[in-house]
């Protein structure tokens, strides 16, 4: 941290000056020491480079470590098939997609094409161009007919990471990129924060069972204080959450370091101690209390849309929800899928990694259940897991979504080094902690552009491959349009791996 630079300064200012007393032959070591303190001092000014600005000078040794990767490695077992968290290939796009830097790569094709697993889009004959494909046609209406405040939703979102998770910088640029570029940023289960409402960004409010930010002292729904949040104008829709996949069936956890009096004072509960919400809701226990209480919702936000949030589990309990959905004709206006392999600041190891349907066939399976009660039309969906790149989003609205949500791509956005201690209140970024010596390097201006220019950047890659594959809007892709690779030497398209086969 910024300690290290001062210690640095503090001993080599003095030990410097009285050798030079000593000996003007010991000035020779000016030559090391005085580029040294003015390259701390210039990194602890600049609001670019999080990592830089906290650990002045000795942060540089991210980057000298970073060019002696060895990249040789990098080229062979970099794919997206690789089970790493996040692949450096897709990290290093969404630094550059972030900072606007370069929008190409070189040599050609770095994955493995001959791989199990690998998956392409065909390109048409007759490509169409920029304005054939026009942006509005890559925003979707939400809300069904049940809902009077419909939302003009981008087709790439912010996901949920609650104010807790996230440092307040973070969360604040996070909402400035969001009002940059006209999409939404998902508040997470840890209620409305200011730096939710500083830069006046879209914004989906989710309610977890905690019910952070709508309930009274004793943690119970509080209609009084769910209207004070859900009639903001920034809040576009809002979101229960039933499950997320990292941790399906368990409730959010924020470790006791991270409970500031602050985040304490806005989630209604008490400071520096752990908070657990409980794995399931209390206002509703079955599939007619969830309707019940979604048109609750939507009846005192004024008619705003209201989703709901799942790693997708049982089928015959989705099944039951979608009878008594269609029999009651009454839904939610969207609903989330989010996949097993799902992101979160701090889950157990098996949550993580054992439980929750992937997101492929979370969402093949939410979207075929959907369409085999007739409910697709009036009902969105939404979904996420690993969304990084344009063809990620291409294939997710393939599969059957309407639009992505993002959230560990967002992060990186933001800076994120994949330190992968999240849990600990200790990220080095600034990002997920809320240790403010930490947030205080994490430039709010700055790194609400990059998230601008992230969004931006992925959805032109998203029009540039619609336009090449000939498609100029994108409810207009099928599965069939995905080819994946299930052999060294045999392909299938996904309409023949996931056919709509729902009985
Ligand atoms: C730091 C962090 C905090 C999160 N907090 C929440 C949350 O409060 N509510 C929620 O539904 N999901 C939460 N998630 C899950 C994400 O919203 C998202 O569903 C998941 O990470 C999959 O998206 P990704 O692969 O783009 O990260 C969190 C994820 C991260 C990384």
């Amino acid at each position: 941290m910024r300690k290290w630079f001062i210690v640095f300064c503090v001993v080599t200012i003095p030990v410097a000056s009285f050798l030079i007393y000593l000996h003007p032959l010991w000035s020779l070591w000016l030559i090391i020491l005085l580029p040294s303190w003015l390259v701390g001092i210039y990194d602890l000014t600049q609001t670019k480079h999080t990592i830089k600005k906290n650990y002045p000078l000795f942060g540089r040794l991210r980057y000298v470590m970073e060019e002696l990767r060895p990249k040789i490695y990098q080229y062979f077992v970099e794919s997206d098939t690789d089970g790493t968290p996040i692949n450096r290939i897709n990290r290093s796009v969404v630094y550059q997609r972030a900072k606007r830097v370069l929008r190409t790569k070189p040599f050609g094709t770095q994955v493995n094409v001959y791989e199990p697993g690998y998956e392409w889009i065909n390109h048409s004959m007759y490509p169409l161009s920029e304005h054939e494909v026009p942006l509005e046609n890559l925003r979707v209406e939400i809300g069904s007919k049940h809902c009077s405040k419909k939302y003009n939703a981008s087709i790439l979102n912010i996901s949920a990471m609650s104010y807790g998770s996230l440092s307040g910088n973070a969360v604040e640029a996070l909402n400035k990129g969001a009002s940059l570029g006209g999409f939404a940023q998902n508040t997470g289960e840890g209620s409305i924060s200011d730096f939710h409402l500083k830069h006046e960004g879209h914004i989906i409010w989710q309610i977890g069972t905690g019910y952070f930010g709508a309930r009274d002292h004793d943690g119970n729904f509080s209609e009084e204080k769910y209207i004070e949040n859900a009639t903001r104008e920034s809040v576009k829709m809002i979101e229960i959450k039933l499950s997320q996949g990292a941790k399906p069936g368990h409730g959010g956890i924020l470790p006791a370091k991270k409970n500031t009096p602050e985040i304490a004072r806005i989630r209604g509960v008490k400071p520096f101690v752990a908070v657990i919400s409980p794995p399931g809701h209390t206002e509703f226990h079955n599939s007619d209390g969830l309707i019940d209480f979604i048109q609750k919702l939507r009846d005192l936000s004024g008619g705003k849309p209201i989703g709901i949030k799942l790693c997708f589990g049982k089928l015959h309990e989705f099944e039951e929800l979608c009878i008594r959905m269609k029999e009651r004709d009454n839904y939610p206006d969207y609903i989330v899928i989010d996949g097993g392999e799902g992101g979160t600041g701090a889950a157990p190891l098996e949550f993580s990694d054992s439980l929750g349907t992937p997101m492929t066939e979370g969402l093949v399976l939410a979207c075929d259940t959907l369409k085999k009660y007739g409910l697709r039309d009036q009902i969105k969906v939404l979904v996420s897991g690993k969304i990084i790149t344009g063809f990620h989003m291409v294939r997710a609205i393939s599969l059957g979504a309407d639009a992505c949500y993002s959230a560990r791509a967002m992060m990186l956005a933001l800076g994120c080094i994949q330190a992968l201690i999240c849990n600990t209140n200790k990220c080095p970024a600034g990002i997920a902690t809320q240790d403010k010596s930490l947030s205080w390097g994490l430039d709010v201006e700055n790194k609400g552009v990059r998230i601008n220019n992230f969004h931006q950047e992925t959805i032109n890659s998203v029009r540039e491959i619609l336009g090449s594959a000939g498609v100029d809007h994108p409810n207009k892709l099928k599965r069939s349009d995905i080819f994946r690779r299930i052999s060294p030497t045999k392909v299938k398209n996904l309409g023949e791996i996931y056919p709509f086969d729902i009985k």
